[in-house]
């Protein structure tokens, strides 16, 4: 009997051990070498590799898209037949779920296991096979494979106001920020996504905002919470979850809250703005007076309401700095929030058309104007085109509004704290 179970369990670990498909299904070494990868699966992986991958190594896989070029490792070129041989179905999923430092590669190629679901990375595996052509690694998802994605719930209360205790006690010591500048350019990705200022030159990707401000822009706790979850305040947000625990997301914000500070002054004519008393309530009002002189929510969105042509405004409060918000009403051109940059098309009829940038690829550039439209323009009826460094936010708020209106809309605005502060017990 003893002997039974021990040649049942040698056999098992023999067929386990040689054949790793098996562990999984993922199919390495296909026992039908007629099986194929089925085109549904590659068809699946197609949208998330344009959305999550197609910025650093191009939407064919040649290693060539628009960020490629700001980062210190070339992106593989998952395409090229050497990447296609020597890689296993295994080791491309591993590293796309766990990252380029999983793997002894750069740790630029960020982690994706936080932010898709089992079954999405093996879409992907598939796509980036097909992206090679010659179809000797079929890629079969496994069986139990789980189609959810691992969402996180949001920063608790509990967990915020822990930050915030442990912000103002070690928040501006140099080992905090050390340690989140290290993260930040060393460990984790971030750089590959994110400008940061090294003596009067940016370093760093470009596929999300420039952080090299962040200290003035954003607010220590949002940036932590950020960090630990994007997608719970952003579900469709490029940016992946980057797998950071607590205590790594407080340094990193630690760090970025220390950058940018000195050299920005609130101007002088704006400190009565600041500290006249504003009435959130008569703020609210002005903001979504659709009759009103300024009718903000026609632009924006705060938790559902309003409309989308320029940003979400919910949770901007402890978002956004107070001298941020003041900036971008009243000269909303000083810093373009990422992903609102507009365009100016010229046509081959010689017509110009101004918008929100949305989305660009070889058959066309998408974009919103200030009514909201959607509008679709082919390449081939475009003449020229170009950004421009305005803001589709109207300039002259300063002048429609009186001081008080525009303290009031500021008192609104701060007011819009993450939820987890609703409930008057915030901290500050
Ligand atoms: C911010 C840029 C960036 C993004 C986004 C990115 N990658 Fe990468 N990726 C890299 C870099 C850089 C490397 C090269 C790492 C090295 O060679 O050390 C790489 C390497 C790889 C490799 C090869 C690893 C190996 O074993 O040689 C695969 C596979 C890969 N990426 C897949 C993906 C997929 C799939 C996505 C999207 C889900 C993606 N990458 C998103 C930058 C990126
Ligand atoms: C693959 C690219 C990528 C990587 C890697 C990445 N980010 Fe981001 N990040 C983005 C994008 C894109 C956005 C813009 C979010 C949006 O509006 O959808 C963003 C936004 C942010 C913001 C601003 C959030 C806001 O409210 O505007 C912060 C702060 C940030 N990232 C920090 C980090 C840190 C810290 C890391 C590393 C731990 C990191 N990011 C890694 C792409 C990336
Ligand atoms: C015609 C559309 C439009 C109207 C009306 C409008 N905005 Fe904006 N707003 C935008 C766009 C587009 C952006 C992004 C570009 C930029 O940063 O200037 C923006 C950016 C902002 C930002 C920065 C958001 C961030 O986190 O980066 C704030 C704050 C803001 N608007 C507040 C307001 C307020 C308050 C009003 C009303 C007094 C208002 N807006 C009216 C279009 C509009």
């Amino acid at each position: 009997m003893i002997l039974r179970i021990f040649t049942l369990g040698t056999v098992l670990l023999l067929i386990l051990g040689s054949n790793p498909a098996v562990w999984a299904g993922g199919g390495d070494d296909s026992v039908d070498l007629n099986r194929k990868t089925s085109p549904d699966l590659i068809q699946k992986g197609k949208p998330l590799f344009a959305h999550y991958c197609a910025h650093c190594h191009g939407l064919a896989g040649d290693g060539d898209g628009f960020n490629a070029e700001f980062l210190d490792k070339e992106p593989a070129e998952l395409s090229g037949s050497k990447f296609q041989a020597k890689k296993t179905n295994h080791q491309i999923y591993k590293v796309i779920s766990q990252g380029g430092a999983s793997a002894r590669k750069s740790h630029l190629m960020p982690v994706f296991g936080k932010t898709l679901s089992e079954a999405e990375i093996w879409a992907l595996v598939a796509y980036v096979r097909d992206l090679g052509t010659d179809g000797s690694n079929p890629v079969f998802l496994p069986d139990g494979v789980n189609r959810d994605r691992p969402l996180d719930s949001s920063v608790s209360k509990e967990d915020l106001q822990s930050f915030n205790k442990w912000f103002e006690d070690e928040g501006g010591n140099e080992s905090s920020i050390r340690a989140g500048e290290k993260l930040f350019r060393k460990k984790k990705s971030c750089i590959a996504c994110h400008q940061l200022e090294d003596e009067d030159e940016k370093t760093g990707g470009r596929i999300g905002p420039d952080l090299s401000q962040a200290g003035v822009r954003y607010g220590p706790q949002w940036l932590y919470a950020w960090i630990m979850n994007p997608h719970a305040y952003k579900p469709k947000t490029k940016m992946p979850n980057m797998a950071v625990v607590s205590e790594e997301a407080r340094v990193l914000s630690a760090f970025l809250s220390g950058l940018g500070s000195e050299n920005k002054e609130t101007p002088e004519d704006w400190k009565p703005l600041i500290e006249t008393a504003g009435n959130s309530e008569t703020g609210k009002k002005l903001f979504f007076d659709s009759e009103g002189k300024v009718y903000c929510s026609k632009c924006h969105r705060i938790t559902g309401d309003g409309g989308t042509v320029g940003p979400d405004l919910s949770f901007v409060g402890t978002r956004r700095t107070p001298s941020f918000l003041l900036e971008s009403i009243l000269d909303p051109k000083a810093a373009i929030t990422s992903g609102y940059s507009t365009v100016l098309i010229l046509t081959k009829e010689r017509k110009f058309i101004t918008g929100v940038l949305k989305f660009e690829d070889d058959s066309g550039v998408n974009i919103v104007d200030k009514e909201g439209n959607d509008l679709v323009i082919p390449k081939n009826e475009i003449k020229k085109y170009k950004t421009q460094k305005i803001s589709m936010m109207p300039e002259n708020f300063k002048d429609l509004l009186e001081v008080q209106e525009i303290a009031d809309i500021l008192a609104y605005l701060t007011s819009l704290k993450l939820p987890e502060f609703s409930g008057g017990s915030a901290p500050e």
